[in-house]
């Protein structure tokens, strides 16, 4: 379990460069699986999430390789096959994304093998919705103990299927299913993050036929084969959006290389509400505390183009440093406040209601989840010793220890390295005060 022992109250001032968005080069890797040719996928960061996929994706005899420097991947799925299951089990827990190699390895082999699944601890996380995707397009599930077992003796046909909530992941799980399956595929009720866009864009490049049309309908054309794919993955906005709160947080004055406007306008628009300022630049966003006063204001997550859930955590931080009372209303996962505890424990003031605060009411209202936030502010911040629960809670606690007075000791922190490239290091380039042991 590695550590951090910070010395704060030092804004953090410098630039740091995004590669791809962990949301979307995982998936995209699991793309190239269905291509009869290999794939280059570009700017691919080195993560752990990015290193259990390729590890899974190897045991199923796709060869790999990613440069150092430029995070370039290439993958070659020419002899795909049956990896042991005990091989496949070894990886249990450790990420959700083999739930997504489902469609691909039933149409690659008839059959897939998936383990126990990890990811955040953020609410419940159940994959009802993938099942029913899957059963949709024919096929056969068996949950064994250690894991799930698939195989589809028809193999795969198109669907007409309604997902009840936008899920990103199920979303995704109809994407990499039906471009190959026989016939056509309408989705409605789908995600469309900028994410799942670039997924589309990369599966079209391999040859699919998908439109996304009005009011969250996505209808694909099944094709006989796809090829490889070369593309650039979209940059990782829930990282722009972490850094850009760490900035508000310790006043500091960050340069986000790569961050784009677009898909990131929600968030612009509240950071300018709560006070934050930032500069669009061709190569990246800067974001900075113009030194006034920082404003309390009223957030509810959504789906896109709502206010993304993994943005509210690191937010809430720099919300203790602004004047009067903030709301965040969490309606993506019903579980997603934990985090606050060691806020709180550092001088925060932040109070966790049941009911749906702020907002239109959610799934989540009179079912007891404590899904609303209450932030009053501003306070001073004070060092404490706390260990990382979750990746986006975990860097909300890097950045509350960077704000706070007094040396902090944030523990567990190797977590935050599944979803941050080169976290540690970024930290120094910015001139934080701290050391850091493995
Ligand atoms: N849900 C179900 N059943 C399902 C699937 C989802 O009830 O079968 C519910 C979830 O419990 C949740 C809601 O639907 O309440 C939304 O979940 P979704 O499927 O959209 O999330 P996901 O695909 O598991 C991805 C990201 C998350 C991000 C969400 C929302 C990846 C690997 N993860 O999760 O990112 O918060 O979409 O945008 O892409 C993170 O990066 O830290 C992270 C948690």
């Amino acid at each position: 379990m590695s550590q951090i022992t910070i010395r704060g109250g030092k804004p953090l001032v410098g630039r740091i460069e995004l590669k791809g968005a962990k949301n979307l080069v995982t998936k995209a890797m699991v793309a190239a699986l269905l291509g009869e040719t290999p794939s280059v996928l570009k700017d691919v960061p080195f993560i752990s999430d990015v290193e259990v996929v390729a590890r899974l994706l190897q045991l199923h005899g796709v060869s790999i390789s990613h440069d150092p420097v430029t995070g370039d991947m290439q993958l070659d799925p020419s002899n795909v096959e049956q990896a042991r299951m005990v091989d496949i089990d070894a990886h249990a827990g450790s990420s959700r994304i083999p739930i997504l190699f489902c469609g691909p390895l039933l149409h690659r082999l008839g059959e897939a093998f998936i383990p126990g699944l990890g990811g955040c601890e953020i609410g419940d996380r159940p994959v009802d919705f993938h099942f029913d995707v899957l059963r949709s397009f024919g096929a056969v599930i068996e949950k064994l103990p250690t894991g799930t077992r698939l195989s589809a003796p028809d193999g795969l046909r198109g669907a007409k299927i309604s997902l009840p909530y936008p899920s990103v992941g199920a979303t995704e799980q109809v994407l990499l299913s039906a471009c190959i399956a026989e016939g056509k595929t309408e989705l409605s009720g789908a995600a469309i993050e900028p994410e799942i866009i670039d997924l589309i864009s990369i599966l079209q490049k391999m040859g699919a036929i998908i439109s996304v049309d009005t009011d969250r309908v996505i209808r694909i054309e099944g094709v006989k084969r796809l090829e490889g794919f070369t593309h650039s993955a979209l940059f990782d906005r829930n990282e722009a959006a972490s850094w850009a709160a760490a900035a508000l947080a310790t006043g500091g004055d960050i340069f986000v290389g790569g961050a784009r406007q677009v898909e990131m306008m929600t968030f612009l628009n509240v950071f300018r509400k709560v006070g934050g300022a930032f500069e669009i630049h061709p190569d990246g966003i800067r974001f900075y505390h113009p030194g006034t006063e920082l404003q309390s204001v009223v957030i509810e997550t959504d789906v896109h183009p709502g206010f993304m859930t993994d943005w509210q955590q690191p937010l809430v931080v720099a919300l203790t440093q602004a004047q009067g009372l903030s709301i965040v209303h969490e309606t993506v996962y019903e579980n997603r406040f934990g985090f606050t505890e060691a806020l709180r424990q550092m001088g925060a003031q932040i109070q966790i209601y049941k009911e749906c605060l702020g907002g239109h009411p959610c799934r989540f209202g009179q079912r007891n989840y404590n899904h609303s936030a209450v932030i009053s502010g501003p306070v001073e911040l004070k060092a404490a010793d706390i260990r990382v629960p979750d990746l986006r809670g975990g860097f909300s606690h890097v950045v509350a220890a960077l704000a706070a007075k007094g040396t902090s000791k944030v523990t567990n922190v190797q977590l935050i390295s599944r979803g941050y490239e080169h976290f540690i290091e970024k930290l120094e380039s910015l001139g934080a005060d701290f050391e850091f042991e493995a």
